[in-house]
């Protein structure tokens, strides 16, 4: 077994690097870690405390091959829809060239997430009188977010994918998943192949307002 890469970033570090990690190597990570990155997420807030999840760990290769299998298809539908192209948006050469980069990294996890040696299914339970609008999600993402902050936390690359719901019922049938639960994020989890770093986001002085909407405050 490899010798894992422990980090020990600070707090803000981890969250300043936590960034979509989607080439992973298949070595093997050991189950304390899993155990550990699920501990994190089940410190997360839920709405009544109900905390609403379950997480189905998938190590099992033929099963990770054929959730592979639903994953690239959605993705290969998604893309030739034209969804997350580029094609008749007026985009900066920084912004295109972001874009690109995502839609290459996206199509690595697409041909590849067979080899990534853990999938965590991050499940909720549906219930449309709960979970409805846009409070729908708001009870299972902080705790996805505090898995992957975790995974971060302990050198382990993730990321968040949502592309596996368009064949939700296939990966029910598949792992004996019943009706009544969403499969809310499919979370490949790995030793990271590149290293970590800052992803691309506005600055905290572009998105803050003070007092009214639209009312900014000068830099420092
Ligand atoms: C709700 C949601 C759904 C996402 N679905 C996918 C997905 O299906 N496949 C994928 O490769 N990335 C997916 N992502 C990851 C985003 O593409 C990624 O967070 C974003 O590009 C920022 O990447 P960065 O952290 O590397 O900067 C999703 C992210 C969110 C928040």
């Amino acid at each position: 077994m490899p010798e894992p890469t422990i980090t020990e970033p600070d707090f803000f570090t981890v969250i300043g690097t936590q960034r979509a990690m989607r080439r992973l190597k298949p070595d093997p990570v050991p189950p304390e870690y899993i155990e550990k990155i699920i501990w994190a997420a089940t410190r997360a807030p839920s709405g009544g405390n109900r905390q609403p999840w379950r997480f189905l760990v998938i190590t099992d290769p033929d099963k990770r091959a054929e959730i592979a299998r639903h994953y690239s298809e959605a993705w290969g539908a998604y893309t030739a829809s034209g969804y997350g192209g580029t094609a008749g948006k007026q985009l900066s050469p920084e912004d295109a060239d972001s874009n690109e980069r995502v839609l290459r990294s996206s199509q690595y996890l697409a041909d590849h997430l067979d080899e990534v040696p853990v999938h965590i299914l991050v499940c909720t339970f549906s219930n449309p009188s709960v979970n409805a609008g846009i409070a729908s999600g708001s009870s299972i993402y902080p705790a996805v977010q505090n898995l992957m902050l975790a995974a971060r936390a302990l050198g382990l690359g993730t990321a968040l994918t949502t592309i596996h719901r368009q064949r939700q019922d296939e990966i029910r049938e598949l792992l004996g998943i019943p009706d009544t639960v969403e499969t809310a994020a499919l979370i490949p989890v790995g030793w990271p192949m590149g290293r970590f770093g800052e992803g691309r986001r506005l600055p905290t002085s572009h998105v803050t307002y003070y007092d009214t909407w639209g009312e900014k405050r000068d830099a420092k």
